[in-house]
C-alpha cells in the first residue's frame, strides 16, 4: 500500500463536504472574532494600498468563502483604514484535487466586493485560487497580510512512514489514539510536529512582518493520550463491521491508517516557540460537539454522513472496494443508533491566533 500523502474531501452531490460541512460551519464561527480582532490590528498597522489574504485548505461549498468574506466584511467597518486600502487579494489554496469550479462560481454571489469597485467603501475586491500543500511555499515572499486556516491542519501531509511500512503495527485503532502503543503515538507526534514546523516555516517566508494568522484544529484536551477521544477506535470498529461483512478485506484492516492527529496546546505552543517566527497572540480551547442523544436517528444519520466526508476518499484509495462510502456510512449509522459506552468525538477545537514577528 502506497504511502497516503493527501486527503480531499470534495465529492459529488449529496455526499459532498459542500452539503454536510454544518459541523466545520460551526468551527468557523468560533475563528471570525479573531479574524476580525487581526483586521483591526492590521489596520492600526501601516498595510499598503493592497491586503493580502489566503485561507488555507478552503475546500468548497458554502465554507469556502466564509473567512474571506469575514475578513473583507471587517476591512469594511475600518472607515479610516478604507480611506487608505483599495484593493483586496483573496487566496484561496486546498490541495489540486478540491472542487476549485464550485468555489470560483460562488464567489461573485457570495463575495460582496468582488467583481468591480464596491461604491460604499471603494474597495476592489480579487480572487484567486492556490492549489498546492500548504506543508510548502505557496505564495512569493512576504506578501501574506493575513493567513486563515479553519480545520485542515489536524491533516498531515502523511500517514507516518513506520505505520506504511508496517514497522508498526496499530491495532484496533485508525491514528494515533487512547489504544495504540507508546511507539504509535510517539510517530504520529513527530509527523505532526515535522509537519507543522514546515508549514509555519512556510507562511513565515510568505507573510509581511506583523502579519496574522488565525488556525483552528481537531484536539485533544490534554497532553496524555488518555484524554483522546474514541474517534480513532470507533473507526476501526466500523472498519471490523465491514469485514465481517465481506465489504472489505480483514487482513486489510489493520493496516489502513489516518493521516490525521490531534494535537494538545503544548505541542502546537511547543512547535510555535521551536519554529521561532511567530508570537503566540492567543491559543482557545473549546468542546468540539455539543453532546448529543445516542441512539437519535437524525443525528446518527448526520454523524455518519459527516464520517464519510472525511473518509471516504482515504478508504476508496486503501481498500478499492466500489460503493465502500455507501457501506461505510451504513455502518456508522448503525453504530451511532447502538448503545456506547461512552461519546465518541469528545475532542476539542484548538484555535490559535498568531503575529509574525517583525
Ligand atoms: C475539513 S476540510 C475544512 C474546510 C474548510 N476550511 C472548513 O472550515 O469547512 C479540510 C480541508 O483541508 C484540505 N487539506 C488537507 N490537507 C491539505 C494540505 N496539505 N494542503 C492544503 N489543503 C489541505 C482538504 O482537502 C480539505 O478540503
Amino acid at each position: 500500500m502506497a504511502s497516503v500523502q493527501s486527503v480531499c474531501m470534495s465529492g459529488e452531490g449529496e455526499t459532498s463536504y459542500a452539503k454536510n460541512s454544518a459541523i466545520q460551519s460551526g468551527v468557523q464561527s468560533r475563528v471570525k472574532p479573531l479574524v476580525e480582532e487581526a483586521i483591526s490590528d492590521l489596520c492600526r498597522s501601516a498595510v499598503p494600498g493592497c491586503l493580502r489574504v489566503a485561507d488555507l485548505g478552503c475546500s468548497s461549498g458554502p465554507n469556502a468563502l466564509a473567512l474571506a468574506s469575514a475578513a473583507v466584511d471587517a476591512v469594511r467597518r475600518q472607515p479610516h483604514w478604507a480611506e487608505r486600502c483599495r484593493e483586496i487579494c483573496v487566496y484561496l489554496n486546498d490541495l489540486p484535487e478540491n472542487d476549485f469550479n464550485t468555489v470560483f462560481k460562488d464567489v461573485p454571489s457570495s463575495l460582496r466586493g468582488y467583481g468591480g469597485v464596491d461604491r460604499d467603501s471603494g474597495l476592489l475586491v480579487m480572487v484567486f485560487g492556490a492549489p498546492g500543500s500548504f506543508y510548502g511555499r505557496l505564495f512569493p515572499a512576504k506578501t501574506l497580510h493575513l493567513v486563515c486556516s479553519s480545520f485542515s491542519l489536524h491533516w498531515l501531509s502523511q500517514v507516518p512512514q513506520e505505520l506504511v511500512d508496517g514497522v508498526l503495527i496499530n491495532k484496533g485503532s485508525v491514528s494515533a489514539g487512547r489504544t495504540s502503543t507508546p511507539a504509535v503515538t510517539a510517530a504520529y507526534a513527530r509527523q505532526f510536529e515535522q509537519d507543522f514546523k514546515r508549514f509555519l516555516g512556510s507562511r513565515a517566508e510568505e507573510m509581511v512582518p506583523g502579519g496574522w494568522m488565525v488556525l483552528s484544529l481537531y484536539g485533544r484536551p490534554a497532553n496524555d493520550f488518555s484524554s483522546q477521544d474514541r474517534y480513532p477506535e470507533f473507526i476501526a470498529e466500523i472498519l471490523q463491521d465491514l469485514a465481517s461483512q465481506g465489504v472489505i478485506a480483514a487482513a486489510e484492516v489493520d493496516s489502513f491508517n489516518e493521516p490525521f492527529y490531534s494535537p494538545c496546546q503544548e505541542e502546537l505552543r511547543g512547535a510555535v516557540e521551536q519554529e521561532g517566527s511567530f508570537e503566540i497572540v492567543g491559543l482557545e480551547s473549546h468542546d468540539f460537539l455539543e453532546r448529543g442523544p445516542r441512539g437519535d436517528a437524525e443525528r446518527s444519520k448526520a454523524m455518519a454522513r459527516f464520517l464519510r466526508v472525511l473518509d471516504e476518499w482515504l478508504l476508496v484509495r486503501h481498500f478499492r472496494v466500489d460503493g465502500i462510502g455507501d457501506a461505510y456510512a451504513r455502518a456508522a449509522e448503525e453504530r451511532y443508533m447502538g448503545p456506547a459506552a461512552e461519546e465518541d468525538m469528545t475532542g476539542v477545537v484548538l484555535i490559535l491566533s498568531l503575529r509574525r514577528r517583525k
